[in-house]
C-alpha cells in the first residue's frame, strides 16, 4: 500500500498551550508556516472581532467576562481545519475549553519553568493577570510568586496535552526559530507514531 505523505497525516488542528510568555504567539506562525497551515491567535481574534483590547475586556468585564468571550471565540474558530491555534495562557482554566481542545485538536504544551517565564514576562504591561492590587504590573519576586501561583493551578491541565515540549531544556542557537523547529519535529514524530 502507498504511504500517505506525512503532510496528510498531520493533525487537522494544532493548539498551542502554555503560560503567558512561553512563545505561543511568536512560534505559532513559524510552526504554521513550516507545515503549510494557517495561523490563528485567539487573543488577536478577540481584539479584532470586538474592536477592543484584552486589557479593556478585563477592565470592563473582569476575568470571568473575559473567559466567557474567550470560550465563545474558541468555539467559533475551532471548526477550521489545517490550522495552528495559539491560545491565551488561561484557556485551560475552564473544563469546557479543555474538552473542546481534546475533542477537536492535537494540543502542544510549550513548557518553561516559572523562573524562566517570569524572566520573559518582566516589564510586560498588557497582561492583566500579572497586575498587582494597585493596578501596576508585578515585577521581581512578586512576579515570580504570581507566576508560580497561577502555574500551580494550571500545570496539571497543560501537562495533559498530547505533546509536551520542554523549551527550557533545548534552547538551541537562535532560541525562537530553533524552538519552533523542535516543535515541528516533535509534531511530525507524533504523527508518524500515530499511524
Ligand atoms: C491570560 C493570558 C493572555 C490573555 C489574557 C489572560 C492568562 O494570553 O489571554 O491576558 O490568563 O494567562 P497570553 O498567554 O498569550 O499572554
Amino acid at each position: 500500500m502507498l504511504q500517505q505523505p506525512i503532510q496528510d497525516r498531520l493533525p487537522l488542528r494544532i493548539i498551542l498551550l502554555g503560560f503567558m510568555g512561553s512563545g505561543k504567539s511568536t512560534m505559532g506562525p513559524m510552526i504554521a508556516n513550516a507545515i503549510g497551515y494557517r495561523f490563528i491567535d485567539l487573543d488577536m481574534e478577540i481584539e479584532q472581532r470586538h474592536d477592543t483590547t484584552i486589557g479593556s475586556v478585563f477592565n470592563e468585564l473582569g476575568e470571568s467576562g473575559f473567559r466567557a468571550i474567550e470560550s465563545a471565540e474558541l468555539r467559533r474558530v475551532f471548526r477550521r481545519e489545517r490550522t495552528v491555534l495559539s491560545t491565551g495562557g488561561g484557556i485551560v482554566t475552564l473544563a469546557e475549553n479543555r474538552r473542546l481542545i481534546k475533542d477537536l485538536g492535537f494540543s502542544v504544551y510549550l513548557k518553561l519553568s516559572p523562573v524562566e517565564l517570569a524572566e520573559r514576562l518582566e516589564g510586560s504591561k498588557d497582561r492583566p493577570m500579572l497586575f498587582g492590587e494597585d493596578g501596576g504590573t508585578l515585577s521581581g519576586n512578586a512576579l515570580v510568586e504570581r507566576v508560580e501561583q497561577l502555574t500551580s493551578l494550571r500545570s496539571v491541565h497543560y501537562e495533559s496535552a498530547d505533546l509536551v515540549v520542554d523549551l527550557g531544556r533545548d534552547p538551541g542557537v537562535d532560541p525562537v526559530s530553533a524552538a519552533a523547529d523542535h516543535v515541528v519535529r516533535a509534531i511530525h514524530a507524533s504523527a508518524k507514531r500515530s499511524i
